[in-house]
C-alpha cells in the first residue's frame, strides 16, 4: 500500500488478513474525521450565524422537522450497520482457523513465550512459521494473563491461565522477521516479554524444523509421560479400570456423574489433569489424584497430543483395544 511507504505509522502488512483489518480501520478513521469536521464546522457556523445581535432580541421558536429527524436517525443507523456487519464478518474470519491449519503450541509465562512444535522442536521468544500456510496457535498461560500480539499480522489474542486454551490463527504472506509483543500488563518485566516471528519459505522451514534433533515428537513425549505419571494404571482396558479408556474419546461428548454432558476438548482434558474431581465421567468414582503443581503446561500439551492420537479400537466399541 502506497500510504504506508510514505507514512511509517503502520506496521507492514504481512498476513492474509492484514489488508482487510487496515481497510476497516481506515474506514473508521474516515467516518470519525468526517463527523468531527462536520460537527465542529456546524458549531462554529451556528455560533456566528445565530449569535444574539441586539440586547432585546427574542429568537424565533423552532418546530420539529420530520425530514431532519429521519435523516439524523437513518444515516447513523446505516453507518453503524455497515461497521457492524463488516466488523463481524472480519471477526468471524479471524476467529475460525481453516481446517488445514498447522497447530503450534504456545505457553506464556512471566516473562517469556515458550513455543513447542508438534515435531518436538521448542523455542523461546521466537516463533518460526512457513509462509503461505495457515498456522493456528494453541495458547495457555502458566501464571497470569498475557496477550499475544503480532502487529504485522494484525492479530492479537489474550493468553489465559485456563480453564480454556485460547487460539489465534494467521497466514503469513511474506518472509522476514516480525515483532512479537505481550500486550497485557503482566508484571515487572512485561515490557521485556517480546520476541520475533520468523517467516520462512516452506522448504527452509522444514529444514529448520529438523535442524535440531528433538529425540521425540510431542506425541511420543506424551506417551512417555502417560506412563511416567502412571496414567496408564487406571486409563486402560482391563475390566474394573478405575478411569475411562481414553482411546478415541477426544472430541466426543461424555456423560457426567450427576447429570449433564461435556465435550472432551483441550480445556476438559487439561482441567481433568489439574482438577480431576470437577467433571467425572459417569460410572467412575472420583479417585484420580490432582496433578496441579506437579506437571508443566508443556507436559500437559504433550499428553494432549498423545491422547488426541489414541484412536478408537476397531469395530467402534471402545473396549478390548489394548494400547
Ligand atoms: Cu506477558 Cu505482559
Amino acid at each position: 500500500m502506497i500510504l504506508q511507504s510514505q507514512l511509517p505509522l503502520f506496521p507492514e502488512q504481512a498476513s492474509s488478513i492484514a489488508r482487510q483489518v487496515d481497510y476497516l480501520y481506515f474506514f473508521l478513521v474516515g467516518i470519525s474525521a468526517i463527523l468531527s469536521v462536520g460537527i465542529f464546522s456546524t458549531v462554529f457556523y451556528f455560533a456566528l450565524r445565530y449569535r444574539r445581535k441586539s440586547e432585546d432580541e427574542i429568537p424565533k421558536p423552532i418546530h420539529g422537522s420530520t425530514l431532519l429527524e429521519i435523516t439524523w436517525s437513518v444515516t447513523p443507523l446505516v453507518v453503524t450497520m455497515i461497521l457492524f456487519v463488516w466488523g463481524a464478518a472480519l471477526y468471524y474470519r479471524m476467529t475460525n482457523a481453516p481446517p488445514n491449519a498447522m497447530q503450534i503450541n504456545v505457553v506464556g509465562k512471566q516473562w517469556m513465550w515458550k513455543i513447542q512444535h508438534p515435531t518436538g522442536r521448542r523455542e523461546i521468544n521466537e516463533l518460526h512459521v512457513p509462509v503461505g500456510q495457515p498456522v493456528k496457535l494453541n495458547m495457555i498461560s502458566e501464571d497470569v494473563i498475557h496477550s499475544f500480539y503480532i502487529p504485522a499480522f494484525r492479530v492479537k489474542q489474550d493468553v489465559l491461565p485456563g480453564p480454556e486454551y485460547s487460539s489465534v490463527w494467521f497466514e503469513a504472506t511474506r518472509t522476514g522477521a516480525y515483532h512479537l509483543f505481550c500486550t497485557e500488563y503482566c508484571g515487572t518485566k512485561h515490557s521485556g516479554m517480546i520476541g520475533k516471528v520468523v517467516v520462512m519459505e516452506p522448504a527452509d522451514f522444514e529444514q529448520w524444523l529438523s535442524g535440531v534433533p528433538t529425540g521425540e515428537t510431542m506425541e511420543q513425549a506424551g506417551e512417555r509421560l502417560f506412563v511416567q505419571y502412571n496414567c496408564n494404571t487406571c486409563h486402560n482396558t482391563s475390566s474394573g479400570a478405575r478411569g475411562p479408556l481414553l482411546d478415541g474419546l477426544f472430541g466426543s461428548t461424555v456423560k457426567l456423574t450427576g447429570g449433564g454432558t461435556a465435550v472432551m476438548n483441550e480445556g476438559y482434558v487439561r482441567e481433568s489433569i489439574l482438577r480431576p474431581a470437577v467433571k467425572i465421567v459417569a460410572g467412575y468414582r472420583p479417585v484420580m489424584p490432582t496433578f496441579q503443581g506437579q506437571i508443566s503446561e508443556e507436559a500437559i500439551l504433550q499428553l494432549m497430543a498423545y491422547i488426541k492420537s489414541l484412536k478408537a479400537p476397531e469395530g467402534g466399541a471402545r473396549k478390548g483395544g489394548e494400547k
